[in-house]
């Protein structure tokens, strides 16, 4: 094909959009997801597990996701979970049985990538006996970092291999064993090989439908010209190699992981909108310059329903923190962001943001290597308000300081705010809708 005709077929492709936790996770990617996914002809989870928790409310009813990508609400939408993924197989068909009891349908339009990788027991058992002992990260327990280890250490077990009953015995039997000083050291039991490949091969046989090569489908709808979201789970913070490690995910969260993750090229991938809430929180351990221990922390954790998706666990609040956006603006080539939770702000005045840190008497427009344990913040105060914005149907309806809030936070991160939501439900949205277009003012 001449170079030519090979850019005028690459302009004819539509875009591919990734949506990022811009701060610690649960941002509202979910909610966002599902508001998006609409225009979207598929949603891919590229990343993590069923650490991830992500909360869709539609109608009134809420749906929690671990697993299935947030699009699956809208009939219309191909919702793939790829291969940068790690599968908890018992997680994914909990989640099936629930949503086909709630009349909607995946059977056709679920796949699963036969190389992500699976959670297996002992994954469990290590995260879980772990988090008992000094040093915790304060995980969710899934068996995420394990698994994930076991991935780069090749020996992890993936979907396919489930498939492969003869040999998936002797890999079990390996992987096992490879778990042995670890579990002898932390006083766990290891479960018996042929036990767990009984198990999981009679897994394999009911998520048999729904295994593919989902990269090569992805390439499909992409050449057709589909609209393909890809749902990021966690957030830049917690990303293994940009946030604050050693308290991070064992995974790559950032938009970039979108495309390992997925199987798809740089070039396919247009726009990145980030998803950062109007204040900023974290579940489990690790620095977090921002946090508010006190009655502030405790009234945004009342009034945003501060508790962990997946774990029930209090998240940590406090103040927006725009140096760990600017961090998130660069790191993922955020295109525009959503700010969610705007609500939960009513009624505090003044309210805080975090502009820059101090280090020693140097102001640090962004976090850098491990000065996040170390830095004070350094906060601008803006007025608050006291109407509620639940019923706002614009962003003209938001009250002034409300408004001029959102328009500092843009100012302050460099980046466009295309969307501001006041409410758990898709209802509760302000602004540009449809991420596959070309960036509307606000
Ligand atoms: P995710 O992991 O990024 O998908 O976020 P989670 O679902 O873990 O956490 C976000 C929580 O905030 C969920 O309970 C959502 O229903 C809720 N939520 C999302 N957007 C808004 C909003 O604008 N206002 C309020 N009050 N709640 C919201
Ligand atoms: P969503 O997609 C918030 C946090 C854990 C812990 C650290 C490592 O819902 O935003 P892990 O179990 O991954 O080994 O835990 O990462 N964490 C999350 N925090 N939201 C998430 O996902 C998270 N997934 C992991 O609390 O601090
Ligand atoms: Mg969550």
């Amino acid at each position: 094909m001449g170079e030519t005709e090979y850019a005028r077929q690459r302009e004819n492709l539509m875009p591919a959009v990734v949506v990022v936790g811009a701060q610690w996770g649960d941002e509202g990617k979910g909610k966002v997801v599902d508001l998006y996914a609409r225009h979207a002809d598929a949603v891919v989870r590229y990343a993590g597990g069923a650490n991830a928790g992500h909360t869709l409310v539609v109608g009134g009813e809420q749906v929690i996701l671990h697993l299935v990508p947030s699009g699956i609400l809208n009939e219309e939408t191909e919702c793939v979970v790829a291969q940068g993924t790690v599968l908890d197989p018992d997680v994914l068909l909990e989640e099936i049985a629930t949503l086909e009891a709630r009349g909607i349908s995946v059977a056709s339009r679920l796949h699963f990538s036969e190389r992500a990788h699976v959670v297996l027991p002992h994954h469990k058992l290590i995260d879980s006996l772990r988090e008992n002992k000094a040093g915790a990260i304060g995980t969710t327990k899934r068996g995420i970092g394990p698994c994930y280890e076991d991935k780069v250490a090749r020996r992890g077990i993936r979907l396919g291999d489930l498939l492969q009953p003869k040999e998936l015995r002797s890999r079990l039997a390996r992987n096992i064993e490879a778990w042995r000083p670890v579990a002898d050291a932390l006083g766990g039991t290891l479960p018996a090989p042929d036990e767990v490949a009984t198990a999981y091969a009679a897994l394999g046989q009911r998520l048999r439908p729904f295994v593919c090569d989902t990269a090569r489908l992805l390439s499909t709808l992409l050449s057709q010209n589909k609209n393909v979201m890809l749902e990021g789970a966690q957030g830049t913070l917690l990303d293994i190699d940009h946030g604050t490690y050693p308290f991070v995910t064992s995974s790559t969260a950032v938009a970039g992981g979108a495309c390992s993750g997925a199987g798809i090229g740089p070039t396919d991938i247009d726009g990145v909108v980030g998803i950062a809430k109007a204040y900023a929180t974290r579940v489990g351990h690790g620095p977090f310059p921002t946090e508010l221990e006190n009655a502030l922390g405790e009234r945004l954790r009342q009034a945003g329903s501060e508790f962990g998706a997946t774990t029930g666990r209090p998240r940590r609040c406090g103040w927006f923190d725009a140096p760990a956006l600017r961090l998130a603006v660069r790191v993922n080539g955020m295109t525009r962001l959503a700010l969610t939770k705007l609500d939960v702000l009513t009624g505090i005045d003044p309210i805080q943001i975090c502009t820059h840190y101090d280090a020693d008497g140097q102001p640090l427009s962004e976090p850098s290597f491990d000065s996040m344990r170390s830095v004070t913040p350094v906060y601008e105060s803006m007025p608050g308000w006291s109407q509620s914005l639940r019923d706002c149907a614009t962003i003209d309806d938001l009250p002034e300081p409300a408004r001029a809030y959102v328009h500092r936070l843009e100012e302050l991160v460099g980046c466009p705010i295309s969307l501001v939501s006041v409410g758990p439900g898709r209802e509760h949205s302000l602004g540009e809708v449809n991420p596959f277009t070309e960036l509307g003012q606000l």
